[in-house]
């Protein structure tokens, strides 16, 4: 396929709180991303209130350094407020004082999709979605142009993964968020985002059906995120992931790498093979004409959410840029023709693992 300059890639990351890590995204990121301040239990932590304090502080920050966010994540079975699961004690005070009292158990004795209905949890999740992409558009507007609306609803088997949404709505609950987002900021770009579905398998396929059934039906999805959480030892092959952004290509749809890191053992050999991985994907991102934005998910090393032996991200345990960023930052800026390092055809495979 003709490659095709589309100008700079974005570099993304998650806002880190200190004045050391707010340097580094200052001058060598162009988006940043809330890692969990967005998710459902953060800020809709009991049936009637919302908290965006921390969002807010984050997409505040973003806009005054003239920066975009990519919201994340908005309807994510493993991020979901506990209090859905624990009606009808959530809705009181007394009732969550209950349920704060330990071995009491009474979420065990009361079923979590206990009083809900389809109505119910469509007005819920509706709700939800609703308060939340239109208090960015409305205070921030311009800074949140894209969302990623679903997380995650896929297993490895391809089949969905279970969750409230799932079990009291049904599986279009997929759907129906889109078409909330949508109508609360029709503006916005709206993601599907998976793990683990950087290559063709089964989780994978689930993902393109899922989103050509879309197309067809006119729900309003623009992307795939697609995460690339890898090692350096095991990432997908140029052919893999070129052939995975060509599919969704081909349903019109845009794919952005959402949250990649590497994992490599600290020697030198293993930052060599995690450069070779990060300029691989990187220059798959930079190939394919709807590959249009890469997030990396943390900053440096120590803060990484697979914890303190991958070493995983662009910046080590120093705070100091790793030897191969810097030619990395000059791929996403240049034209593909100019800066694309020959890539490998295929890379080491061994046992995949998500940390
Ligand atoms: C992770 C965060 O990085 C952690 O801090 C948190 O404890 C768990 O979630 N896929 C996603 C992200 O879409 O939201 C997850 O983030 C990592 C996997």
């Amino acid at each position: 396929m003709a490659q095709q300059w589309k100008g700079p890639l974005p570099l993304g990351c998650p806002m880190p709180y200190t004045p050391r890590y707010a340097a580094i995204v200052r001058n060598s990121f162009d988006v940043v991303v809330p890692e969990n301040e967005l998710k459902m239990f953060w800020s809709h932590p009991d049936p009637l209130s919302y908290d965006f304090g921390l969002g807010d502080g984050l997409v505040a920050w973003a806009r005054d350094h003239g920066k975009t966010v990519r919201g994340h994540t908005l309807v994510f079975g493993d991020a979901l407020a506990d209090w859905i699961g624990q009606l009808p004690f959530s809705l009181f005070p007394a009732g969550r004082a209950l349920l704060r009292i330990p071995n009491l158990g009474l979420d065990k004795i009361i079923p979590p999709d206990f009083l809900w209905t389809r109505q119910l949890g469509l007005a819920v999740m509706r709700d939800f979605i609703t308060r939340t992409v239109s208090h960015y558009a409305t205070h921030f507007p311009g800074v949140v142009p894209e969302w990623d609306v679903v997380n995650e609803a896929f297993d490895d088997e391809g089949h969905y993964n279970d969750n409230l949404f799932l079990r009291v709505i049904g599986p279009d609950y997929i759907a129906k968020a889109f078409e909330y987002a949508h109508a609360a900021d029709p503006h916005a770009l709206l993601f599907y985002n998976e793990y683990d579905a950087q290559e063709p398998n089964a989780r994978q396929r689930a993902v393109a059906a899922m989103a050509a059934d879309f197309k067809r039906r006119g729900v309003p999805i623009d992307g795939i995120g697609i995460q690339v959480h890898v090692s350096a030892t095991d990432y997908p092959t140029s052919a893999q992931l070129r052939r995975v952004m060509r599919e969704y290509r081909k349903l019109g749809l845009r794919v952005e790498v959402s949250e990649l890191d590497v994992s490599a053992p600290p020697t030198r050999y293993g930052l060599e093979r995690q450069a070779r991985a990060y300029r691989s994907i990187v220059g798959d991102c930079r190939a394919a004409p709807n590959c249009t934005g890469i997030t990396v998910w943390g900053v440096a090393d120590p803060y990484s959410w697979r914890g303190d032996a991958a070493e995983p991200l662009l910046y080590d345990d120093a705070l100091k840029a790793k030897p191969f960023f810097p030619a990395l930052r000059e791929m996403l800026r240049a034209p593909p023709a100019v800066a694309l390092p020959a890539v490998a055809a295929t890379a080491p495979r061994r046992q995949r693992s998500r940390s």
